[in-house]
């Protein structure tokens, strides 16, 4: 893999310019703006090397369908403010656009094409859809190290078509991750929260024979307290993971992987309401699990004080609300009460623990922060990702 910095040549090229700006929004605003922050180096690069930019990334899980609330016109708000420069947001059918399009004035220098999700052929890793694109540009940039565990049309089909590179956060990210991955200390406890399930059971089963301990927070967790034969209520959970649970516990029986879910939680008839402390065993039809609750938390802290390494992905609950934040606050301050007297080597991941640390302002007194979530999880669990692959 080469990085960017070392291509030859770019300037005046058209750069196709992968990144992930799928920031959490609320009523159009953008709540935490960590993953655009990180990449503004690679931008500024591109620009003082005078490149026309060509910026693809996605936001939401719009499922090839056009959402209005999934545009990404906030985010180019926010960048054209940043840097200070004009940049237009292309919302002409992606498959209609030909590179004569844009760029008249020699002043335009970026332009954003519209959330590439709304097109299912970005899923689909579509080779037609894929080689379209490629045909914009002249080389092609990944600085999405958090969307390269998906083989998709802008991360694994482009670099197929034109000179491909290594953004500059894309390099940072997998330097930090390899030295984690290299000189990791034992025992290891994975801390996995966060309401994207689908997307991370699967790897909880490859990481149970690499980790001492798994500790489900967060809507993972209602799957497991479910399981274990209680009510759940209205509560977030993942259709039909009986099967997976079974295997995920018959492995971690295996592999002597200490497996812990929680033994109270915090509940709320919803999203907006005051706080309410149950046993398992209490959930009402009405109600739902929205955070752990204080038995849980005095188990998490004896598994940490017995820990030399921790990686977090996902909040414990529904951190947004105050009500249902305690037990994300707790076990972030545990964290960095054990990194500041050098008890623990910390790694947190995703875009929720990210925004969660940038709100308690404790992102420094982790080891390291990463702005991926599944990405970064594949990552540790030793996995091949699509968009490493492809750039190499
Ligand atoms: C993320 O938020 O982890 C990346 O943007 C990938 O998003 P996805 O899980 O919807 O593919």
């Amino acid at each position: 893999m080469i990085s960017i910095r070392e291509a030859k040549d770019i300037s005046n090229k058209m750069i196709l310019l992968r990144l992930d700006l799928n920031v959490p929004l609320k009523n159009g605003s953008i709540v935490d703006t960590t993953r655009i922050d990180k990449i503004l180096p690679t931008l500024n690069f591109l620009i003082e090397q005078n490149s026309k930019i060509i910026i693809l990334s996605h936001i939401g899980r719009p499922k090839g369908k056009i959402i209005k609330e999934l545009s990404l016109k906030p985010v180019c708000n926010y960048l054209k403010k940043k840097l200070n420069n004009e940049i237009k947001l292309i919302n002409k059918n992606i498959n209609e656009i030909l590179n004569k399009d844009f760029f008249y004035s020699l002043n335009e220098k970026i332009i954003i094409l519209e959330n590439i999700r709304f097109y299912s052929e970005e899923e689909k890793n579509d080779y037609k859809f894929a080689k379209h694109l490629s045909n914009l540009g002249d080389i092609y940039v990944n600085d999405a190290f958090s969307c390269s565990h998906r083989a998709h049309a802008t991360i694994k089909e482009i670099p197929k078509f034109l000179p491909s590179f290594l953004g500059l956060q894309f390099e940072l990210e997998l330097k930090a991750l390899t030295k984690i991955t290299s000189e990791i200390k034992r025992p290891i406890t994975c801390i996995i929260g966060g309401s994207k399930i689908s997307t991370k059971i699967n790897v909880i089963k490859n990481l149970i024979p690499k980790f001492e301990n798994i500790i489900f927070v967060g809507a993972m967790a209602n799957n497991f307290i479910n399981y274990m034969g209680n009510e759940i209520g209205k509560s977030l959970k993942e259709e039909n993971s009986k099967n997976i649970i079974n295997e995920i516990i018959s492995l971690s029986k295996k592999e002597k992987c200490n497996l812990i879910y929680p033994h109270d939680v915090v509940v709320g008839k919803s999203l907006v309401s005051s706080p309410n402390t149950k046993e398992l065993n209490k959930i009402l039809p009405d109600e739902m699990i929205l955070d752990i609750g204080p038995k849980t938390i005095n188990k998490i802290n004896q598994i940490l004080d017995d820990s030399c390494t921790v990686l977090w992905n996902g909040p414990a609950g529904y951190f947004e609300n105050p009500n249902f934040a305690n037990g994300s606050v707790k076990i972030a301050e545990k964290i960095v009460e054990m990194n500041l007297a050098n008890k623990i080597y910390s790694v947190a991941g995703g875009g929720d623990t990210v925004s969660l640390l940038n709100k308690l302002n404790v992102v420094n007194n982790f080891n390291f922060v990463s702005t991926a979530g599944g990405a970064f999880l594949e990552y540790l669990e030793g996995k091949e990702l699509p968009g490493i692959s492809a750039l190499n």
